[in-house]
């Protein structure tokens, strides 16, 4: 099964709630929350308030992408807030196994991401802990860039590890994926698939049909 996951970073913040009851209307499960914190990634987001807003009137499961040094001073308060999972970086958090037991004892999914320049090899040691792996297929930090075509080995190379081991596991992509490399992406073996621009950008509605014919 795979399953479409809009990154609200491209949103129109003016028309947020009309944009999020869109995607909610058209029946995708997933929405992304990028926060992010102007150090693990050059640009600042947005956190809690939105978090909490977005919580108090849609049902669809908030995929919570933590582009966060130091994560785990926040964990209690997103999934208080509402968070249904809470994805952290390998590249950013120094107490990986303890932070996503505590993801896990509060009753969320754990995600965990690695960056483009990052083996997937990073994510193995922690795989028993790991609901859905997040292969980053563009340096996080902005919407609307260029999907990195390197990014395809790594995802073919984790969905063999998840196959034989993990089965459970989702794995999920996040950055510059578009129509046109959707099909490549899912053959490779991502089934959480985010994207922000080619689904906000233009027409939601369409875009968001053209996404789910094609998955
Ligand atoms: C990038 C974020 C992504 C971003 C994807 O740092 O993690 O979730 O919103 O946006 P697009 O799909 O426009 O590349
Ligand atoms: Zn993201």
């Amino acid at each position: 099964m795979n399953y479409l996951c809009p990154s609200i970073l491209a949103a129109d913040f003016w028309e947020l709630g009309r944009q999020i009851a869109l995607v909610e209307k058209a029946g995708v499960p997933y929405l992304h929350i990028d926060v992010m914190d102007g150090m693990f990634v050059p640009s600042i987001s947005f956190g809690m308030p939105v978090l909490e807003c977005v919580r108090k009137k849609s049902k669809l499961f908030m995929d919570v992408h933590m582009m966060v040094k130091k994560p785990e001073r926040y964990i209690e308060e997103l999934i208080r807030l509402g968070a249904d999972g809470v994805t952290i970086h390998v590249e950013a958090c120094d107490c990986i196994t303890e932070t996503l037991l505590k993801i896990r004892k509060l009753g969320v999914k754990t995600g965990l991401a690695v960056n483009p320049e990052t083996p997937v090899s990073a994510v193995f040691p922690y795989m028993e802990l790991v609901d859905m792996v997040l292969v980053m297929t563009v340096h996080p930090g902005f919407g609307g860039q260029k999907y990195i075509s390197s990014c395809f080995d790594k995802i073919r190379e984790m969905r063999r590890v998840i196959n034989q081991s993990y089965p459970e596991a989702k794995l999920e992509i996040d950055g510059g994926v578009t129509l046109d490399n959707l099909e490549e992406n899912l053959a490779a073996g991502a089934n959480v698939i985010v994207t922000g621009s080619a689904v906000f950008k233009g027409d939601i509605e369409t875009n968001i049909q053209e996404f789910l014919k094609r998955m």
